[in-house]
Formats: structure tokens, sequence, C-alpha cells
């Protein structure tokens, strides 16, 4: 299976984009399912469904045709599915701690549920095998890469905190329980944790396998846009996920010469078009002409695919290239790490027992040491020409 990911910044055209690679390769005989985790149903949007349609899918998969599935994940729903025993304890803790229910109820959403919700879906599809392509439309930049570093979060939390959390409750439930108001998880809670966590397992080798997972930056010829995709390219390298291609989105392709506005408009564009070619090169780029109108229904989401790929196949890997490798040296190895852009951040690192922690502004990549490599320390970290050089060198 094929999963390609789209993220860029807010407005730019992902749902469009990822609506209209969804329409082409099921014309191309794939059966493909484009989920979105928009809470402002933009992809029934695109493809032009009745409020009716949308109120029936109840945030389950919806037919379009032949080939093609949409999704647009109702997180409300996915909790009372799957949520249940956790979000219960949650609310009565709220509720108890003196919040009104609506109130609690909004706030036992968990901060990152949506970003859970879709990598359960992710697995599941992955495991299940009924689709030969997953279109992910995420959210904008900031909690798109909240999604590519939720599977490290959580595992993370399961190992390091659940395990204790739980042994803490089995012994103070009995004290507590009789002097506290405020209600102790129980078991069930656990359980659904951990059921819950277990359908997450793997998603997370998933996401770095390059000839699996694609993100695609959709981008326009803006400068505010091309920062924001510059610093998203970079973190989606470090935590791993192979970006194989720039979509740039809403070009103007007029030769409008008596128009002084436009003319300015398109000069514009075409200098920030060469700066992004320059910043994101090998990494292909695709051009989209911006159209003379909105992009809804099947029609125009066809002929906004041939603009985007021609006879390209969507589902190809355009571009593969290593994140992250180690070179061996004449002592020990080299963790050479792709990260364009990145020039005056400091870069942290933190040796774990399994992982090399490497954290650059607010963002942490845990790299996982080949076996041979764990014991080994890091020595400082050298960023040159696009990539981070850290000395992995034996202790003793
Ligand atoms: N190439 C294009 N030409 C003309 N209109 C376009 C083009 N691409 C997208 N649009 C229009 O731009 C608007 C925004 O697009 P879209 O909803 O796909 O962006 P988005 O990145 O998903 O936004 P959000 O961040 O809010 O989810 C829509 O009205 C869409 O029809
Ligand atoms: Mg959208």
């Amino acid at each position: 299976m094929r999963i390609i990911l789209f993220s860029g910044k807010g407005g730019v055209g992902k749902t469009t984009v990822s609506a209209s690679t969804g329409y082409r390769l099921s014309k191309l005989g794939y059966k493909t399912i484009v989920v979105s985790l928009d809470p402002a149903h933009s992809l029934a949007d695109a493809f032009d469904l009745s409020e009716e349609e949308r109120a029936k899918a109840k945030g389950l998969p919806i037919k379009i045709s032949e080939n093609l599935y949409i999704q647009e994940i109702d997180v409300q729903e996915e909790v009372d599915r799957y949520w249940g025993d956790v979000y219960r304890f949650l609310e009565i803790l709220f509720n108890t701690t003196g919040l009104d229910e609506v109130v609690s109820q909004e706030l036992a959403i968990l901060p990152g549920m949506e970003e859970v919700t879709s990598l359960l879906y992710v697995n599941k599809y992955y495991k299940e095998k009924e689709f030969d392509v997953l279109i992910l439309d995420l959210p904008p930049t900031g909690e798109s890469l909240r999604f590519v570093s939720m599977p490290t979060v959580l595992k993370w939390y399961m190992k390091k905190i659940f395990k204790t959390e739980r042994l803490v409750m089995k012994v103070a439930r009995p004290v507590v329980g009789r002097i506290s108001d405020v209600p102790l998880p129980d078991e069930n809670y656990f359980k659904a944790l951990e059921n819950f966590y277990e359908k997450l397992k793997g998603v997370d080798e998933i996401l770095i396998d390059p000839e699996v997972t694609s993100v695609r930056i959709v981008a326009n010829p803006e400068k505010m846009v091309i920062k924001e995709s510059q610093r998203a390219f970079m973190y989606f390298n470090l935590f791993g996920v192979n970006v194989d291609a720039v979509i740039v989105n809403k070009v103007l392709k007029l030769e409008e010469k008596d128009c002084p506005f436009l003319k300015r408009w398109i000069d514009s564009q075409r200098r920030y078009l060469e700066d992004i070619k320059a910043m994101f090169s090998p990494v292909p780029m695709f051009e989209v002409p911006m159209l003379d109108e909105e992009v809804f229904g099947q029609e125009r989401l066809s002929y906004l695919a041939d603009l985007i790929y021609g006879d390209r196949d969507p589902a190809e890997v355009f571009f593969k290239e290593k994140p992250y490798e180690f070179i061996p040296q004449e002592q020990g190895y080299l963790l050479k790490i792709r990260a364009p852009f990145l020039s005056k951040e400091r870069v942290d690192l933190l040796k774990g027992e399994e992982e090399i922690i490497v954290r650059v502004g607010n963002f942490k990549s845990h790299i996982l040491l080949p076996r041979r490599l764990r014991n080994m320390e890091p020595t400082g970290a050298k960023i040159r020409e696009g990539y981070i050089y850290i000395n992995l060198v034996s202790e003793n």
C-alpha cells in the first residue's frame, strides 16, 4: 500500500490537491481512500457532497465512485467508538473537580486526539490491505508535524509513564479511594489505553518507510508560505519521513502585460518559484496554475489532476533519499541527518538507551540506534550544508 500525506500552510490547497490526487488514482485503477482531519468538512465540499450525505457518514468512509472513498474523521464519534473508557474516566474526573458537563466533554478530547485517531486509521488501513492508496489531507503545518511525531511521543508515554502510573494506582486505590472525592482510574481505563496502544503498534515504522509513505508539501509562491514549508521540510526530514514532492499551487500563468496589478503579482511569483526550486532541490517541484474559479466537483478535480501530474502516476515515489544514515568511521560512526535550512538553531543531543534524541527548537526527534551502536556516545553536533553530523564513539 502507498500512503501519501499532504501537508502545508493553511489555505494553500491541501484539501483540493488531496481530492484531485485521489480522483486521479481511482481512475488509474487504484482503490483509494482520501482521509481528512479537517472539522470544517472541506473534503466533502471538494467533492460537492450534500449536507445529508455527509451527516449520514458519521465520520466513516463515504463511497464516491467505484474505486474512490473519502472519510472525514469526526473526533467526537471516534471517542465514542474507541476511547469510551478513557473518555468516561476523564469526564468524571473533570465533573468532580467542578467543571460543568459541556466543558468537561470538550476537555476530555485530549490534545493530539485528532492526530492519534488518524494514526489509528493509517495503521488499520495498512494492516487490512483493503485499499491500494491512502491519502491523508493533514491539518496546517504545525499539527502535521505533531502528527508525525505522535508515534514516538506515545511510545514514550506508554513505556515510561503508563507502567508506573498503573502500578501506583494498584497500590494507592484502596487508600486514596476512601479519603478523596476525586475518582481514580480503574483497571478498565488502563485496559482501554493498552488496547488502544496495541492498535497503534507498528505505525511509526510505516511512516518512516519511504517505499510506503511520502509527504507532499503543498505551497504557494509567497514569502510566508515558503518559510513555513521550509521549516516543515526540515522537520519531516528530522522525523525520518520522506518528502517526495513539493506542489506549488495557485501559480498565476497569465501573460497579463497590460494589467500592472497582475503583472506585479506574476513577477513576484516568478521570483519565489525560482527560490523554491533552489531550496527544495533535488526534491521535484510540481507547478499548478491558479484556475479561474474554485475547484469543486469531479470534473474540475480531474482537470486539476491533469495539471498537477500530467501523465505521471501519483502513486509513484517521486523522490527518495535517506533522511539519516550511519557512516562507519575509523573510530565509531558518523550519524548524518538531512536537515535542510537548519542554520543558527541550536541542536541539543540526548542519549537514551536505544536512541539518540536530537532536539531543534521545540521539536524532538528520536533516532533509533542500530543494536551495535547502542553503547556508543554522541560527541557534539555539527551543522554543515544542510546536514547535521554527529560523531558516535565507543565509551571505552
Ligand atoms: N489551483 C487552484 N486554482 C483555483 N482555486 C484553487 C486552487 N487550489 C485551491 N483552490 C481553492 O482555494 C481554496 C482553498 O483550498 P483548500 O481548501 O484546498 O486549501 P487547504 O490548504 O486545504 O486549506 P485549510 O488549511 O483551510 O484546510 C478553495 O476554495 C479551493 O477551491
Ligand atoms: Mg483543507
